[in-house]
């Protein structure tokens, strides 16, 4: 891949092999040009190596010095130790890709050498199989090409947004904190089924396809989604008694308030966080 010629991970956890089975799987990047390490789980980089044929480096410094592209997917509390461990190991020519929930570019910054290009990325749990939404923003030293590069990046395990970092906080109410607002819909749903009179199967079954056919219907005809509601709500039928009844339970303020509330939380951690990474 252009710009991209060695890939290290700093720390070994679901998302850093999210993110190397989809680059290795959509051939951004060859198995012997991506190194992994972790903390102390030496079976979990045997079970990677043994998936994936990633490199787990003997000599983890010169791994991370060797990269030209650094993804940092560490847990937020230990941000601070993984960069002050290989502060000495980085360096200008490479980037640093952080996916650490709530960290700052500025806070990854202050903790590396001074004019290393620095994304950072938010994800969701859908990388997992490859459906993440992510959005990316740059700090002080990144310039476009990087961006491109993690742009290329997240598209290999979803679809990539770019946005300010002031909006990382929105981002991460609404596409973070996204799917499980999903999930709550589907039991919702399948509850309701059952009370309906459905086997629980049978609801959820229903809820599923449901679920995935209206996003797929969105996605493909890309029409407005109050448009696609219009033409299956006839006057007078059962769909527009069930929107009636959302409406009148205030559906569209419940996840207004949901939204706004995970912003203003994700804005408190952030800036909690931030005071631990100085
Ligand atoms: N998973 C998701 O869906 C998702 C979505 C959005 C954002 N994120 C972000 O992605 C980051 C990683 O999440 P995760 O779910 O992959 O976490 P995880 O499964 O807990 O993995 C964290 C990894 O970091 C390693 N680690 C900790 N300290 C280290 C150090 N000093 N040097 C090297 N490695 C170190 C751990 O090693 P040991 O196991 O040996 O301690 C472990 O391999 C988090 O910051 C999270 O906010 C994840």
């Amino acid at each position: 891949m252009n710009g991209v010629q060695r890939i290290c991970f700093i720390g070994a956890g679901s998302m850093s092999e999210a993110m190397l089975a989809g680059l290795l799987k959509n051939r951004l990047i060859t198995a012997d040009r991506v190194s992994v390490f972790n903390r102390h789980r030496r079976e979990r980089l045997t079970e990677l190596k043994k998936s994936y044929g990633v490199q787990i480096p003997e000599d983890r410094g010169r791994a991370v010095s060797e990269a030209d592209t650094v993804i940092l997917a560490v847990k937020p509390k230990d941000v601070q130790e993984a960069l002050t461990q290989w502060k000495t190991s980085f360096h200008r020519g490479q980037r640093i890709i952080s996916v650490a929930a709530g960290i700052s570019t500025e806070a990854v910054e202050r903790l590396i050498p001074s004019g290393i290009p620095v994304i950072r990325a938010m994800p969701n749990t859908s990388c997992t199989i490859g459906q993440s939404a992510t959005a990316l923003c740059t700090g002080r030293w990144a310039g476009p090409e990087d961006l491109e590069v993690a742009r290329r990046l997240f598209s290999a395990i979803g679809s990539a947004v770019i946005v300010e970092e002031e909006a990382m906080d929105s981002v991460t109410a609404l596409s973070g904190s996204g799917p499980a607002y999903i999930y709550f819909m589907v039991e919702a749903l399948e509850q309701a089924g059952v009370e309906a009179g459905l086997s629980k199967e049978i609801a959820r079954q229903l809820s599923l396809q449901t679920l995935f056919g209206a996003a797929h219907m969105l996605m493909e005809t890309r029409e407005e989604p109050a448009e696609l509601r219009r033409r299956v709500t006839s006057p007078g039928g059962t769909t527009m008694a069930g929107l009636e009844e959302l409406k009148r339970k205030r559906f569209d303020e419940a996840v207004k308030s949901a939204v706004l509330r995970a912003k203003s939380r994700s804005r408190e951690l952030g800036s909690l966080l931030g005071q631990e990474a100085k």
